[in-house]
């Protein structure tokens, strides 16, 4: 901006000797992305194997064009032979994570016989890449770490492309892979992006606003989704100013948008669209899952736990049209309502008033699933604790702590029921988390829990080992790693490999 109104102005704009540096550094990077994305985009077209995946996949060369996909080859050394021919350009790809330095010195290429997904940020800027592997393999997507360019959290595939394609965004609708964004533009659905491997943000229902004011999630219909969908109305609350609007797709079993609409066509999926459920709709479902409207104290515990997770809103006629409804759906004066919404969060909470009240509900919804499974069903068969054979890996979520902490429990007092567990955490705040689990309906058959239990297990385990690979995989990246942290990092990567030896 600075340079524009200089130039305007006719002016020399003044520099520090180190200021033009840094910011010529940044462009370079920026540049430097652009070549290798380019690189990438021009080796597909001497891959029959990439073209013809992407054609098996229903792409045309229009589209593929159009979202710059590319190929990396099979090698390890295709970018670092090309562009990183000294010490300096080395570090460059280095800075925007598309080789990797190797522990005993010497690099190579991130990327390797994959199709490439180049990651525009909203202006067109090339920030980083996404890759697919062709046919089978693990991890089906492999991302750019964070960089100085790229922020997961802050970036929508897809966005600068549908800026684009629209001269007046309508609408956005969320989704949750690159070939979803795809296959959807494809069909001339032409306003889908999708979060990079990261839950939705405040940053990212920030950016869209000020494009569009209507945004739809997609989800899963399955009870994964539609936590998902619960955590992403959560923060958006917050931003439903009176001019915007939310609302969520879900979508039937099995399906994901890529192949619904290749099933179904561009108009019934628009139908789906149009018929997408309101915010209001998902917020009453879901509170009114957990209270019993037929009673007074579920009515009640209703109202409360609505107006508590309402008090997120801007006030406004939105605002005033939930506590309507909830009022209804209560049978509660709704001036009555809006006295209590205005009142500030009661006793031990209060001391943080930013902090709405946390319910035990509220907490254990936003337990990761196959956390909440193994703690519900741990907690209601304290036998499962025998079936673990392999300590558990450490991972930070508090309700981790809570499970190897009841698991010690077990161990400690084989006979202890229900009830023993839920007294042992008496007096502290846990207990209301347990009281809540004790009762979660988990819809497991009897002969099916002991082996739900362990996949629950098993997919804590595999995430854990994830968290700790990327971590050191980035670190490695950036400052390289101990000989301690290599081992560590082999470990990890070996019994992710084989997660049956963990149990
Ligand atoms: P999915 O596993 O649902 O795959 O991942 P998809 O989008 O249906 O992909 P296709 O149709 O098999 O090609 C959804 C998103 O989650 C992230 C990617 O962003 C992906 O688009 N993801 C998935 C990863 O980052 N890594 C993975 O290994 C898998
Ligand atoms: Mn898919």
């Amino acid at each position: 901006a600075i340079e524009a109104l200089a130039k305007q102005a006719g002016v020399e704009v003044p520099r520090s000797s180190t200021a033009p540096k840094q910011e010529s550094g940044l462009s370079a990077l920026y540049d430097l992305m652009t070549t290798v994305a380019t690189e990438y985009y021009n080796q597909m077209r001497h891959s029959q194997r990439a073209i013809n995946y992407l054609k098996q996949r229903g792409i045309s060369g229009n589209l593929a064009k159009q979202f710059m996909l590319g190929y990396a080859s099979p090698g390890w050394s295709h970018i670092l032979d090309t562009l990183g021919k000294n010490d300096l350009e080395r570090k460059k790809l280095l800075d925007i994570g598309v080789i990797i330095k190797k522990s005993e010195g010497g690099y190579y290429d991130r990327f390797r016989d994959r199709i490439i997904f180049p990651i525009h940020d909203y202006r067109g800027r090339l920030i980083g890449l996404g890759g697919r592997i062709i046919d089978q393999g693990e991890p089906k997507y492999l991302n750019s770490p964070e960089t100085v360019l790229f922020q997961k959290g802050h970036e929508l595939y897809g966005l600068y492309q549908a800026l684009k394609a629209n001269r007046k965004l309508e609408r956005a609708l969320i989704v949750e892979g690159y070939m979803d964004v795809i296959a959807l533009f494809q069909h001339g659905i032409t306003f889908a992006m999708a979060t990079l491997g990261t839950a939705t943000s405040t940053h990212h229902l920030e950016r869209l606003f000020r494009y569009t004011t209507e945004i739809i999630f997609c989800f899963d219909g399955d009870t994964a989704g539609r936590n998902a969908a619960w955590r992403a109305l959560q923060i958006a609350m917050p931003l439903m100013r009176d001019s915007l609007q939310i609302r969520f797709l879900f979508l039937p079993e099995g399906e994901d948008p890529d192949t619904l609409i290749r099933k179904e066509g561009k108009a019934a999926f628009e139908k789906r669209l149009a018929s997408a459920t309101s915010l209001s709709t998902v917020f009453f479902q879901t509170i009114g899952q957990q209270s019993d409207l037929t009673t007074l104290e579920g009515r009640a515990r209703f109202a409360s736990l609505a107006l508590e997770q309402m008090k997120s809103l801007p006030a406004g006629i939105f605002q005033t049209m939930l506590i309507e409804e909830l009022g209804k759906r209560t049978r509660i004066d709704t001036q009555h309502l809006k006295q209590q919404m205005k009142r500030p969060p009661a006793a031990a909470a209060s001391a943080s008033t930013s902090t709405p009240i946390v319910t035990s509900e509220m907490i254990v919804n936003h337990f990761p699933a196959p956390l909440r499974l193994a703690l519900a069903l741990i907690i209601q068969y304290p036998r499962l604790a025998q079936s673990i054979d392999k300590p558990l890996p450490p991972l930070t979520h508090a309700g981790f702590t809570l499970l190897t902490e009841i698991i010690e429990i077990i161990n400690r007092s084989p006979h202890i029921t229900t009830g023993g567990i839920h007294e042992q955490w008496r007096d502290k705040p846990a207990a209301a988390v347990i009281a809540q689990l004790a009762h979660w309906q988990h819809h497991i058959p009897e002969e099916g829990i002991e082996s739900e239990f362990l996949g629950a297990i098993r997919q804590l385990t595999l995430a854990s080992y994830d968290a700790k690979i990327d971590h050191l995989l980035s670190k490695s990246a950036q400052q390289g790693l101990s000989t301690e942290e290599k081992q560590l990092l082999a470990t990890w990567i070996s019994k992710k490999k084989s997660p049956e030896e963990t149990h």
